[in-house]
């Protein structure tokens, strides 16, 4: 039995999605875990792209189980939205292939709402994905407001509870935002049930089938949204999202145990990238032509859900090794190490000078991290494209050389190297 993480070690955009597939051969249940259609997984199939926000990478493969555990917050009209995509795409979906946990939260368009009232007015704007995760995750802890998926099966129950939480909203939109924008609890009702009509078939205790799973020797693949910088406890707060996105959420947000994990794969880019707001020690904001945008373009670094342009600066080895370390990491995957090819020289942040002083451990407090500056090491850098390569002997040498002192600085073997978005620009280093 194997039980295997994907995780990724920065702020989301890791290229997880990629690993994800390249390991799903190996596994016959995916797990989503945390988040909801804010993550943006990227898959190139057989020359063809796919695009998915809620629904975990696994359900490209015919023989896998994709499971979207307790811990999601789910929007029922994107998860019916990707469900057409992909059949529209010739991929088979039912009730037998692709799960979503009775337990998992309900985001309704009143989240959204509060979402576009709150960041907005805040006085820390997080810049959020606006798909209204934040404010689901608030419901689902104040429990007098959470509605969960298997609630939508009982019409009679759900408009009670409809009823008695969009009067509470109602009354916060009018006194505290003046807004014109309420909403009707019986209507949101009416369209809820008939969601639910469709998303029956894939309705379950997904815990309970995970367990079964496990005691029937299935080998499980947990698949990580956004980065484990974005955790909600763990990250860059108040600069997070919602959710643990580290692998310290696999537990709760799926209900196995973590003592279960066999393997915990930490994924990086090569570089480092941001979307949103919050504070990004290694940004490079060096206008229109320099590397920071280089890299932006080379990597096509704009947001998978929202189109927004992410913020890109240099590898951060101190923020890398927290992450590795909350998520008892035990190999690296390097990503999108060919976008560095543009550049003369890398440079790898290895430690902040804050307050005068060196430090070799990441502050997670937000206001803390805006103050520490990045202290760099410089090496060559290799000028050369790297998309053909599939062995380690086809890197140049200071490719190695960068990926060995990654090694060196995070305590961890680099085990898989991307150099392009095909599958087949893979090179696995053992
Ligand atoms: P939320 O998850 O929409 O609440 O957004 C909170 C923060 O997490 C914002 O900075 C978002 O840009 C960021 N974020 C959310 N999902 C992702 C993701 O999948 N990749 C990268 N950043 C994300």
């Amino acid at each position: 039995m194997a039980c295997t993480c994907v995780v990724g070690l920065q702020w989301g955009d890791e290229a997880k999605g990629k690993i994800v597939d390249l390991l799903t051969s190996e596994h016959h249940v995916v797990v989503r875990y945390n988040g909801g259609a804010n993550a943006g997984h990227t898959v190139v199939r057989n020359g063809r792209t796919y695009k998915l926000s809620l629904i975990p990478t696994g359900i490209l493969a015919p023989h896998v189980t994709a499971v979207i555990g307790n811990g999601l917050v789910v929007n029922p009209v994107r998860f019916l939205e990707e469900v057409d995509q992909l059949r529209a795409a010739g991929i088979a979906i039912d009730g037998s292939n692709l799960l979503l946990s009775d337990h998992a939260h309900v985001i309704f368009p009143y989240h959204v709402e509060e979402e576009k009232l709150g960041d907005d007015g805040a006085a820390v704007a997080i810049g959020t994905t606006g798909r209204g995760i934040g404010p689901c995750y608030q419901d689902k802890v104040s429990r007098t407001n959470g509605i969960r998926v298997g609630e939508l099966l009982h019409p009679e129950h759900l408009r009670q509870r409809l009823r008695s939480v969009v009067a509470r909203k109602n009354t916060v939109f009018r006194a505290l935002h003046g807004a014109a924008q309420t909403f009707d609890a019986d209507r949101l009702c009416d369209e809820y049930l008939s969601y639910a009509e469709r998303l029956r078939p894939h309705i379950q205790d997904t815990t309970v089938f995970l367990h079964q799973a496990l005691r029937a020797g299935k080998n499980l693949l947990f698949e990580a949204a956004q980065g484990s910088l974005l955790d909600v406890d763990h990250g860059t707060y108040p600069f997070v999202t919602s959710s643990n996105s580290s692998a310290a959420g696999v537990w709760a947000g799926s209900g196995v145990p973590a003592r279960n994990l066999t393997r915990i794969v930490g994924v990086i880019k090569a570089y480092t990238s941001r979307v949103g707001r919050g504070p990004f020690p290694t940004e490079l904001d060096d206008g229109p032509q320099g590397i920071g945008e280089r890299i932006r373009t080379t990597g096509r670094e704009y947001g998978t859900v929202t189109g927004r342009p992410r913020r890109c600066g240099w590898l951060d080895v101190v923020a890398v090794r927290h992450a590795a370390r909350l998520g008892g990491v035990d190999e690296l995957a390097v990503m999108l190490l060919d976008v560095l090819s543009v550049v003369d020289e890398v440079r790898i942040c290895t430690a902040y000078e804050l307050d005068g002083r060196r430090i070799y451990d990441f502050p997670g407090d937000a206001f803390v991290l805006d103050r520490c500056r990045p202290i760099y090491e410089t090496l060559p850098g290799w000028k050369q494209p790297l998309e053909a390569a599939r062995k380690p002997g086809d890197l140049p040498a200071a490719a190695r050389r960068y990926l060995d002192r990654i090694t060196e600085l995070v305590g961890l073997p680099v085990s898989i190297v991307s150099v392009g978005p095909d599958r087949e620009q893979t090179v696995f280093m053992n």
